[in-house]
């Protein structure tokens, strides 16, 4: 008994300081979506307990009238409308209306949206396409934005329906094919939060995750710039390049990190693989090993990932490696 209450308070402990913890907001949005949570929490809790104390004097009751005493007797047809229909009919309308108001609140732009930065994320069989419009540059899985200010994110998807979701930052949003939908999402203060795909879209969801990496404005800016030169830095000649080609990794995957209209790649662009945090949409740590495991067998890692097995020798192992970890 000690053991698992303790189990379940550190189980408690870890969602309080994860990273993608909704009761832990980071964000304007995601701010009125727990208090929210805590309203309705509040006032479920205070039924539960007002409903608890009747039901227990009404047990009461019954017994003293098993002894042969009389009881109080309260109207039982005021009882049932007050207590039945009416408070809870005022509740629930309560609630409804404070959540609509949420709702509409949470997803409108402000009036400061006009310019905002845009961020296109495509949700695909399971992972994420991250385009910066503006700057014509494309990235995969890692979402970098400056903190403090309103960014518009525009979400679809090519295959089946994904949702977009980041706890700390905002609610869910759908990506349904065939449409595109806009969410403005807002980090307070610079940090990372975890996102997670939020519908189910075949054997790959449950690891189908991503970071979003909120930056003080200025690193926000070289950030890009530093992007923005590597997506136009011609790529050297070298033997992992060729190999890169030759076993197919190319008909799927870019290099150079260039946001380029009308082409649609099936895998994440690799450019500057080495800086993120991990790999195969948050499902390992980025290292050289890993990635290695990752190539020879996908299907191991990740079921139902789109990627097939790289058959290469040993040799070419490395210089494929070598490549794609110097990618700028
Ligand atoms: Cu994508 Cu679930």
């Amino acid at each position: 008994m000690r053991a698992s209450v303790a189990t379940i308070a550190a189980g408690m402990l870890v969602a309080c300081s994860s990273p993608q913890n909704v009761l832990n907001p980071r964000g304007p949005a995601a701010s009125s979506i727990a208090q929210l949570w805590w309203v309705m929490f509040a006032l479920a809790t205070l039924v539960c307990v007002i409903v608890t104390i009747l039901l227990l004097v009404g047990m009461m009751h019954a017994r003293r009238r098993e002894r042969g005493r009389r009881a109080t007797e309260v109207s039982g047809r005021a009882l049932v409308v007050g207590g039945g229909v009416a408070i809870p009919a005022v509740i629930l309308f309560g609630l409804l209306v404070y959540n609509f108001r949420v709702g509409v609140a949470v997803y409108a732009p402000t009036a400061a949206a006009d310019d905002a930065l845009t961020i296109e994320v495509v949700g695909h069989q399971f992972w994420w396409e991250v385009r910066y419009p503006q700057s014509e540059i494309v990235t995969a899985n890692e979402i970098r934005i400056p903190a403090g200010e309103q960014v518009r994110f525009v979400l679809h998807a090519p295959d089946v329906i994904h949702s977009f979701w980041v706890p700390q930052l905002h609610g869910k949003l759908d990506m349904i094919p065939g449409r595109r939908h806009t969410i403005y999402m807002e980090a307070g203060s610079p940090g990372m939060f975890r996102g997670q795909c939020a519908e189910y879209c075949g054997m790959g969801h449950a690891l189908m995750a991503f970071w979003v990496e909120a930056l003080p404005p200025e690193e926000f800016e070289s950030w890009i710039a530093d992007r923005r030169a590597a997506a136009l830095e011609e790529a050297a000649d070298t033997s992992g390049q060729e190999i890169f080609v030759r076993a197919g990794c190319a008909q799927c995957h870019g290099t150079q990190g260039r946001l380029e209209t009308g082409t649609v790649r099936a895998g994440p662009d690799l450019a500057g693989l080495a800086n993120r945090r991990r790999i195969a949409a948050g499902t390992l740590v980025n290292g050289r090993e890993q990635l290695r495991r990752w190539i020879e067998d996908p299907q191991q890692i990740k079921p139902g990932s789109l990627m097939p097995p790289s058959v290469l020798d040993p040799q070419e192992m490395e210089a494929l490696l070598d490549y794609l970890q110097s990618r700028p």
